[in-house]
């Protein structure tokens, strides 16, 4: 359907070994983009790389923690080296922690949050920019969160880190716009291995969580998501950016059903 969109452009995703990440890997590839995976998952990020040259991609993994301000400046750079160039940055690498009340998360758990969430971002599209800014023509992605956009209960520090990411974003969007680089954010709302294990552990409020989503459910990784962030990284989207884009079934309109009783 979209064959030949991405065609000649070089795509780093972090977080791509599974999850959204993996979806969108997927959808990139179909529409002809080539796409450098990048996880610290190197068993799952191997798998997916195969896959995406099963279908005929060109694909290349790099094993890196994301946290790690040197490891993520060496993505980008591999992805330059490997690839060719990086023409569509997505930040996407996620690992939650503790669902618990604002008063109980440690300092620690606030600094592990804005690493993963906004410090990474920071640094590959710190990375990236000299490279888009060369060649005029570049598109960020930055995967946040209706968490922090409705103030989710029992999840402070990654709604502060998404949040933050989100106004960064937005600045860069703001700064860099002369230079053809596009930079936009997606909430999006995924049945993902996340969610899955969640629903293991607390059925009722994932149950409400789906019923109240607008469409009934969660979306897919790959057609769901994957086609909203397509776009956003073609050609299509060079006029649209510093934008946020809730990509959950309607889930953000009313608010969603995401409100655990945390007791005290
Ligand atoms: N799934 C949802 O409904 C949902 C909702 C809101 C926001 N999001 C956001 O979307 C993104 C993807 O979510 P998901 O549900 O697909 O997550 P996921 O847990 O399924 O996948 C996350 C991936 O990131 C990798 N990763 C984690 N820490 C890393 C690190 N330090 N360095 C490198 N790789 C690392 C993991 O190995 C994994 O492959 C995240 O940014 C998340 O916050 C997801």
């Amino acid at each position: 359907m979209h064959e030949g969109l991405l065609a000649g452009r070089a795509a780093l995703i972090t977080g791509a070994a599974e999850g959204i990440g993996r979806g969108m890997a997927l959808r990139f590839a179909k529409a002809g983009g080539a796409v450098l995976v990048v996880d610290f998952n190197a068993e799952k990020g191997a798998a997916t790389t195969e896959e995406l040259r099963s279908i005929g991609a060109k694909a290349e993994f790099f094993q890196c923690d994301v946290t790690q301000r040197p490891q993520m400046e060496a993505a980008v750079a591999a992805c330059v080296d490997r690839l060719g160039s990086i023409d569509i940055l997505v930040n996407n690498a996620y690992r939650g922690g503790q669902i618990t009340r604002i008063e109980k998360k440690s300092d620690e758990e606030f600094d592990q949050s804005m690493a993963i969430c906004l410090y990474a971002a920071k640094w590959s599209m710190e990375a990236a920019l000299p490279h888009m800014k060369a060649q005029r023509w570049g598109r960020i992605i930055n995967m946040c969160s209706l968490n922090g956009t409705n103030a989710h209960m029992g999840t402070a520090d990654y709604n502060v880190g998404k949040e933050a990411l989100r106004t960064y974003t937005r600045s860069a969007a703001r700064e860099w716009a002369p230079y053809g680089i596009c930079a936009n954010i997606i909430c999006p709302g995924a049945a993902t291995a996340g969610f899955l294990t969640f629903k293991k552990m607390q059925p009722e409020v994932a149950a409400a969580s789906e019923a109240a989503n607008p469409m009934g459910r969660l979306g897919d990784p790959e057609t769901d998501i994957g086609g909203v962030a397509l776009f956003l990284a073609s050609e299509d989207a060079r006029y649209l950016t510093g934008n946020t884009l809730h990509v959950g079934g309607g889930s953000h309109i009313n608010g969603v059903a995401w409100n655990p009783d945390l007791g005290d």
